[in-house]
């Protein structure tokens, strides 16, 4: 246990706010929301969350948040909810609001940054849900390294067409399949109407649940917390429970800097590659270890997924939903079966500050279950990422190889500058078997914010064209995504990387065991042609688009934010 005997003060931050003469007009505002003198006395629990009305995934956390502050408060706190924003990536999905998504993630970490550090929070919860939330709120918690956790909005809870589950994924290729003339409109209809059936993050292993998985494993959420779905009662439960928590994480004084190390990130990333997770915590692990003080790198990726096996069977790249995942024992069976074969570090810290390995002692396995399977028999012998690096990467890139069963591609590159452009061929019937599709200047800076492709790769699988056509962008992919995709491409073109260069026809390899990917053109060919290159006009010139484009690093670098040198 890592408890504390050097005296933590609870009110180590709070005491500046309320205490004192000095304080007095301070309190006088306290007083008008409801603080008693009682109250002064006591630490601030700031209780913070993305509720949003836009989108079915963080719907229920004010709810939820409701739930923490009452256990806080019977717990000795007071809570102080304050609330942040949400961009739903399926909602804008293929539109110029997609370009948000990321955006939204330093947003989301500065507004809470601000928020706790303003008004003075003793510790803190984090309600999140959707992509850009769970990353945010981690990296708001490690910047503020004040006692506290991300709780876990949860997940939806799967629709159900013609006797099989579905999610919005299905909803995405039906419209691939709809255009190719293999679906009809009625059946694009009723699978449009029957995905989504209430609160909670899209249910298979797409990137929120990929977060919320990797971030339980992290340490960053306590374990057991993230797997119950926003729509079970149970989860009001949890919420409480969670409120109880911060108040005994806080007494014992234990902050993010003495949960996180490097190994607590690589067994994040074994954990997600191990559930044929999301690419997207390629960006999010990077950035968060970024605000920790962790070294990592995008070549750390290849190294944990080499050593580790598939060993959950989940949606985008096999049969389960999270909801599955939470019947058949919960992340904490994953990450006992991943701890058990020699896979992650069962010794790091968690916030009750016991260790994962004691946390996950316990873990009760549904009988019969096929949905978590062991190390020693798993879906897939090695982790579901890889870094592919060439003359078209130089800084690198990831596809998802869970998504895929090909492992090398050749083909002639079909060239577009903007995301419409390439659906337009897809759904066009202007991509033929064999191609490679190129979207390019939709990288952190060119797009900006690194729209994801969803809706192509999934026209593209809704097409037939799955297994036979290979995508690369210097954008990002959903976590629904399957297919041979290859995002992330780095240096992306807006600042000249090579990716820029390709024309129509150019032919591109793919080599997946070699990690390679290349135009086969001479490298005086491919300089040449960057040397005449002119950066395009950027799309926006002012507001946080703006403000964004001109601060965000590279995605090899998880496409933080930075002051300018
Ligand atoms: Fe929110 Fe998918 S759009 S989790």
């Amino acid at each position: 246990m890592a408890e504390r005997t050097d005296g933590f003060d609870v009110r180590h931050r709070s005491r500046a706010l309320v205490e004192g003469r000095d304080r007095a007009a301070a309190r006088a505002m306290l007083r008008a929301i409801g603080m008693t003198d009682e109250d002064f006395q006591r630490p601030l629990i700031g209780v913070a969350h993305s509720w949003i009305e836009t989108m079915p995934c963080n719907l229920g956390l004010r709810k939820l948040a409701q739930a923490v502050k009452k256990g806080i408060r019977e717990a000795g706190g007071v809570p102080m909810e304050v609330n942040t924003i949400a961009i739903s990536d399926g909602v804008t999905m293929g539109t110029e609001g997609m370009k948000a998504s990321l955006v939204s993630r330093e947003v989301v970490a500065d507004s809470i940054e601000l928020a706790a550090s303003a008004h003075m929070f003793d510790a803190i919860v984090i309600l999140a849900a959707c992509d850009k939330t769970l990353p945010g709120s981690a990296m708001a918690l490690t910047r503020l390294d004040i006692p506290g956790f991300v709780l876990y909005g949860g997940s939806i809870l799967p629709g159900h067409y013609r006797g099989r589950d579905i999610t919005i994924q299905n909803v995405f290729e039906a419209i691939g399949a709809n255009a190719a003339g293999r679906l009809s409109d009625e059946e694009l209809l009723e699978i449009e109407r029957a995905a989504c059936p209430g609160v909670g993050t899209c249910g298979g292993q797409f990137t929120a649940n990929t977060m919320a998985t990797a971030i339980e494993v992290l340490g960053l959420s306590p374990v057991g917390m993230a797997s119950v779905p926003q729509p079970d009662p149970r989860k009001e439960e949890v919420a409480y429970r969670a409120g109880q928590l911060v108040m005994d994480q806080l007494r014992r004084g234990l902050r993010p800097s003495d949960i996180l190390t490097r190994q607590s990130f690589l067994n994040g990333i074994a954990v997600a590659t191990a559930t044929g997770g999301s690419t997207n915590i390629v960006l999010h692990f990077l950035a968060m270890a970024r605000e920790a003080g962790i070294e990592l790198t995008i070549d750390d990726f290849n190294e944990v997924s080499e050593r580790t096996p598939v060993i959950a069977d989940l949606v985008p790249s096999g049969r389960y939903t999270a909801v599955d995942v939470y019947h058949a024992g919960g992340i904490q069976v994953i990450a006992k079966r991943l701890i058990e074969g020699g896979k992650i570090d069962g010794s790091q810290l968690t916030p009750t500050g016991r260790t994962l390995a004691e946390e996950v002692a316990d873990a009760a396995e549904t009988p019969g279950q096929d949905v978590i399977l062991s190390v020693d028999r798993p879906k897939q012998p090695t982790g579901g990422l890889v870094i592919l690096r060439g003359n078209l990467a130089p800084e690198g890139c990831v596809i998802k190889t869970s998504g895929t069963k090909i492992a090398h591609h050749r083909g002639p590159a079909r060239v577009f500058d903007c995301e419409e452009d390439a659906m337009a061929a897809v759904t066009g019937r202007q991509i033929r078997p064999g191609d490679v599709v190129v979207i390019r200047y939709e990288g952190p800076r060119g797009g900006p914010g690194m729209r994801e492709m969803l809706g192509v790769t999934a026209a593209i699988v809704g097409e037939g064209l799955g297994d036979s056509v290979a995508l690369i962008t210097d954008g990002r992919f959903s976590g629904a995504t399957r297919g041979l995709m290859v995002g992330h491409v780095a240096p992306e073109a807006a600042v000249g990387g090579p990716i820029a260069a390709l024309r129509e026809g150019d032919v591109v390899a793919i080599d997946i065991p070699g990690k390679r990917i290349d135009a086969e053109l001479p490298n005086e060919e491919l300089a040449r042609r960057l040397a005449d290159w002119q950066p395009p006009e950027p799309n926006y010139t002012s507001g946080a688009f703006a403000k964004y484009a001109a601060l965000v690093a590279s995605a090899s670098e998880g496409a933080v934010t930075r002051p300018p040198k």
